[in-house]
């Protein structure tokens, strides 16, 4: 199998916090990666722009040294790096106030595609489109990326919609949740949308549950000051569990087309119910030998800020009334492991007896590490004595099946950082969907306040809190264990 790499045209990218963790760690490794592999024309511009003061020379040292650290694979060594730090400028300039503005205005040219990458906390959002605008850097054809957090709450994202809206159309807006560039998310819809099989089966009548695990090993060391004003809920529910909840459960588009496919995630959104409060498990890890408690990595020490959640919800629309979705994420838990997890009902009778056992057909979508989907079925076992059933997987590894192919995947950045420069939106959330969102999460967080809940200690290195299992067994089911 050979991949395509098809090269998008020359273009001019604007990084604000251009020597920022982001920019470091994601954003300058990814452009590097599709320069290596023919993706991004020679006579591109990519500026940093900070604050910091700094020449162009400097921050190619910066760019250098991020991509040798964070992963440039082979274009390190063969002289690659260097001849893409020729389309590496910096301008320093100030986000509040005047300085340096005609300067990075002075580095962008006509007739090429601009885009401006806001990897800046979310408060500096409205001053920097404004003065993109009054210094005449943007047009009605640019396009401005935004990270999340995309708001703390429904107020604050309505509010950073409305401040971007008075600068830019909603078309020129691409705000990201790096989930969507997955490539194994993206397999999600190749999988439901691409096979005839499974489409008739995906509905209440057939599926018994579905269960969403993101299960991470790290801690929140580092990051605890951000963390602790967030939580798991705002962290990864909001946002990345939400996205592959959407996937999930949305009617097939018409087209693979951006409006197309948000819509109808939207609808699912917009299909929750609220989620009862003994539907839902909070956790915070607490300490072992070797691991610190949550509550040494935040500045609080008596913080009630969860990194676990476990929740049952239901999206009440005529495929899905009476199919639970169960979702968790929680740091410091056994394995980094994340998938999604499809459980069939019961065949409606058995003809073998009751002696022979049942088995339920499991699809496993597994998004990260080892991609790849398994399916489940019920054979016979073999040998002699009547027939015992038993369940088998039908494996299918990624890595195996696509060879090579499948170590080259892009990473999630790579390919949305290119779909911005295409002016393809479809992995981007829209406005509406992020303020859906927080109009289902904000009443959860507020009834854990308005409670005064405090989260459930979990061990490091388990599976979460006794109460998340407890989620399940209450109806009659499990989760599948974390493993990576
Ligand atoms: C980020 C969260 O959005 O996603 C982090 O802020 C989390 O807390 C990360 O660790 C997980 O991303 P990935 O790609 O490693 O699964």
């Amino acid at each position: 199998m050979v991949s395509r790499v098809i090269p998008v045209d020359r273009f001019d990218l604007v990084i604000f916090g251009g020597t920022g963790d982001l920019a470091r760690r994601k954003i300058l490794p990814a452009l590097f990666r599709r320069y290596c592999a023919g993706q991004i024309p020679q006579d591109t511009r990519i500026i940093g722009a900070a604050r910091s003061d700094m020449d162009c020379a400097g921050f190619r040292q910066v760019t250098a040294d991020a991509i040798r650290e964070f992963g440039g694979g082979r274009g390190c060594e063969d002289g690659t790096l260097e001849e893409f730090l020729d389309c590496i400028q910096y301008e320093t300039v100030d986000a509040k106030g005047d300085m340096g503005w005609d300067a990075l205005r002075g580095r962008l040219r006509d007739g090429v595609t601009k885009a401006f990458y806001f990897s800046v906390g979310p408060s500096l959002f409205g001053d920097l489109a404004q003065r993109l605008r009054d210094f005449g850097l943007a047009d009605d054809h640019s396009r401005v990326v935004v990270e999340k957090p995309f708001g703390h709450d429904l107020e604050t994202a309505r509010a950073l919609n409305a401040t971007l809206a008075q600068h830019f159309s909603e078309d020129q807006i691409y705000r990201i949740d790096h989930y969507l560039g997955k490539e194994t998310v993206q397999n999600l819809m190749a999988v439901r949308f691409g096979n005839v099989l499974f489409e008739p089966l995906w509905n209440a009548q057939y599926v018994d549950h579905i269960q969403i695990t993101v299960a991470e090993t790290v801690d929140v060391s580092g990051r605890g000051m951000y963390y602790d004003r967030s939580g798991a809920m705002r962290d990864m529910v909001q946002n990345h569990l939400m996205q592959l909840l959407c996937l999930i459960a949305m009617e097939p588009p018409a087209r693979f087309e951006p409006d197309a496919v948000r819509d109808e995630k939207l609808k699912v959104i917009r299909a929750l119910d609220p989620v009862d409060y003994h539907h839902i498990v909070r956790g915070q890890y607490s300490a072992n030998d070797t691991q610190a408690s949550y509550r040494t990595h935040v500045e609080d020490p008596r913080s009630t800020t969860e990194s676990f959640v476990a929740l049952k919800c239901n999206v009440s629309n005529w495929r899905w009334a009476g199919t639970p979705f169960y979702l968790r994420t929680g740091k410091c838990l056994k394995e980094r492991s994340s998938e999604i997890v499809v459980v069939f009902k019961d065949a409606p009778h058995s003809i073998f007896g009751p002696d022979a056992g049942t088995h339920r057909n499991v699809l496993t979508i597994r998004l990260q590490p080892n991609e790849g989907i398994t399916m489940r079925v019920t054979i016979k076992e073999p040998g002699p004595g009547g027939m015992r059933l038993v369940d088998v997987p039908l494996d299918m590894s990624f890595a195996e099946a696509l060879g090579p192919d499948a170590e080259d995947v892009p990473d999630a950045y790579e390919r949305l950082i290119m779909d911005v420069i295409r002016g393809n939106q479809t992995l981007f959330m829209r406005g509406d969907e992020v303020e859906a969102a927080w109009a289902w999460t904000d009443p959860i967080i507020e009834g854990w306040r308005r409670r005064g809940e405090v989260p459930k200690p979990y061990e490091p290195g388990s599976t979460g809190p006794e109460d998340a299992l407890m989620l399940m067994h209450r109806d009659g089911r499990k989760w599948r264990d974390i493993r990576a």
